[in-house]
């Protein structure tokens, strides 16, 4: 039985996985610093030395009240940022931490990103750290 990631939609051919990265690449969501954010987390590839910087405002219930990011790098990480700050707006900040690097690598399309995995995760990996720094601020547990 296959696993269904919580944000899993559909399972598009690999073309339209292709489309899809590249729609994200050249008109991505949230792209942009938010001023005064709550949590500022930068995370790169060392590899490359491409980079994404997450700008993340949590509300009183611990859901995204805004998420943005500022990158340089090639498409599946730029895109791969921009589809995953799409499905985790609204989330809680536990729902996030739900997710499986595997649930992300579904999302973007398993056949074209599993040779490129350090691209492919560089969000989702920035997002929890930037979460765990915002329980550090909030002098909340650190999260399990
Ligand atoms: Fe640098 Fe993809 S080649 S993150």
């Amino acid at each position: 039985m296959s696993r269904r990631p919580p944000f899993y939609q559909k399972i598009m051919d690999r073309q339209q996985y292709i489309e899809k990265l590249l729609e994200h690449f050249d008109t991505p969501r949230h792209r942009g610093a938010i001023s005064g954010a709550d949590v500022v987390m930068s995370g790169g590839n060392p590899s490359c030395g491409d980079s994404i910087t997450i700008y993340l405002n949590v509300d009183e219930q611990d859901r995204v009240e805004q998420i943005q990011f500022e990158g340089e790098g090639c498409t599946i990480s730029q895109a791969s940022a921009s589809i995953l700050l799409d499905k985790v707006q609204g989330k809680t900040l536990a729902e996030i931490e739900a997710i499986d690097y595997n649930d992300l690598i579904e999302e973007l399309g398993r056949d074209i990103v599993l040779t490129r995995v350090r691209c492919a995760t560089l969000s989702l990996s920035t997002l929890k750290n930037a979460i765990q720094e915002y329980y550090v601020s909030q002098g909340s547990r650190v999260a399990k």
